[in-house]
């Protein structure tokens, strides 16, 4: 047998795409089951921008593409920045990617080195710390758990963790899995700090869009001038268009670390697909009107969400600022059924509700669940329904 990388024997699966496949197995066993684990909007990808990618495939528009993204694309790109964020982003400062994941991947690998620390925030998206470890890096937690501060995301919590050794930090706002949004003057005192330390702020904004505060989401370029250099975005049209499944996503960063990206990117997936790119051009310029509509449709279920957790009482939560994602401390519950974890309860809520919620674990914090609420109103109430019976009895 071949032995494996030395990498990859200490990556681990990951977590949510393992739920997606436990899914597939209970339905071709004829179960029924309401998913509160997914991590993709349950609406189709917008009329639009499927005519787009159908009109690409019958304009044979079907080969290869310049490795960073094509010229229109790029320009639709810099013109919904510019129109959105305030900044004027070069050609050669955007790399698009096979979904924003492999653009966080391509700039990790571009800038880390073995021994490097990275400073990620807990609770963390699953891929962070993986990717940081596959680079050699060292991960290191800025703490967004403490009791009384209900995730609330700081400068501070990264600072405390700056040492001579940190290369980058990464900030995720709204947070995966806490819907959590870094405000302004947070994350401008966060680059400040790290730009006067020559280290890379990397912000990924891939639920930017999905967004319920009345407040602009701070734009990460413009905050601290003279930081350009020090600061990158990592976005996408997965979350925002239901894309996920085209895999298209984006990166502003400064040219040379673009150029480095590119080049890994020329040699291992060549460039993202070109029918994608081509929906993404009508995604990112053609009518905004659906993405609207989803987002007051994600806030309906969030505020019902908020309600009927409250109703049932014990569980604490912070209501999401954005993005699809309920975070929620189920102790008080792990503690009535006499489980050891969250995982033996999202195991127990499995087998018994066939509901699919996913443990906080997997994500750095113990005894919480992530419930996504992408998914239909009718489901969610279904599952509330049975998740407030379930919770009331002691087993
Ligand atoms: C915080 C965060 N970043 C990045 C991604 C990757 O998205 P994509 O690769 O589809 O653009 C996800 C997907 O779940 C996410 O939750």
């Amino acid at each position: 047998m071949i032995e494996l990388s030395a990498r990859v024997r200490t990556m681990t699966s990951s977590p949510t795409l393992k739920l997606v496949q436990i899914k597939k197995q209970l339905q071709a066993q004829g179960k029924v089951i309401l998913d509160f684990g997914a991590g993709e909007p349950d609406f189709p990808t917008p009329e639009n921008i499927k005519n787009a990618g159908v009109a690409a495939i019958q304009g044979n528009f079907t080969k290869y593409t310049p490795t960073a993204g094509i010229a229109e694309l790029k320009k639709a790109i810099q013109a919904s920045y510019l129109a959105e964020q305030g900044y004027a982003a070069k050609d050669n400062q955007i790399v698009v990617s096979p979904g924003s994941k492999y653009g966080l991947f391509l700039m990790l690998q571009a800038v880390i080195d073995p021994g490097d620390e990275v400073i990620v925030p807990l609770p963390y998206w699953v891929s962070y710390p993986e990717m940081v470890k596959f680079c050699g890096g060292i991960v290191v937690y800025a703490d967004h758990l403490q009791p009384d501060r209900l995730f609330k995301l700081t400068a501070d919590s990264y600072i405390s963790k700056y040492s001579a050794r940190t290369k980058a930090v990464i900030v995720n706002s709204p947070s995966n899995p806490t819907g959590k949004v870094m405000s302004g003057k947070e994350l401008g005192e966060l680059i400040a700090f790290f730009h006067k330390k020559n280290i890379l702020v990397i912000v990924d904004d891939c639920y930017r869009k999905i967004i319920y505060t009345d407040g602009e989401y701070p734009s990460p370029l413009n905050l601290v001038a003279a930081a350009r250099e020090q600061v990158a975005v990592v976005s996408s049209l997965s979350k925002t268009y239901a894309m996920t499944g085209w895999r298209l996503g984006y990166t502003i960063v400064s040219e040379a670390i673009a150029a480095a990206m590119t080049k890994i990117q020329e040699h291992s997936t060549s460039n993202p697909c070109s029918i994608s790119q081509k929906a993404a051009v009508e995604a990112l310029s053609g009518d905004q009107h659906e993405v609207q509509a989803m987002v007051e449709e994600y806030r309906r279920r969030r505020d019902y969400f908020a309600r009927r957790v409250d109703e049932i009482g014990h569980i604490t939560y912070a209501l999401p600022d954005g993005a699809f994602y309920f975070f929620a401390d189920f102790s008080h519950y792990i503690r009535k059924k006499k489980f050891s974890d969250d995982n033996q309860l999202a195991m127990d809520i499995l087998e018994k509700l066939n509901i699919i919620l996913v443990p906080g674990s997997a994500f750095g914090a113990a005894n919480h669940l992530r419930i996504s609420y992408a998914t239909s109103m009718k489901d969610i109430q279904e599952g509330l329904n049975k998740l407030e019976e379930y919770l009331r009895h002691d087993r």
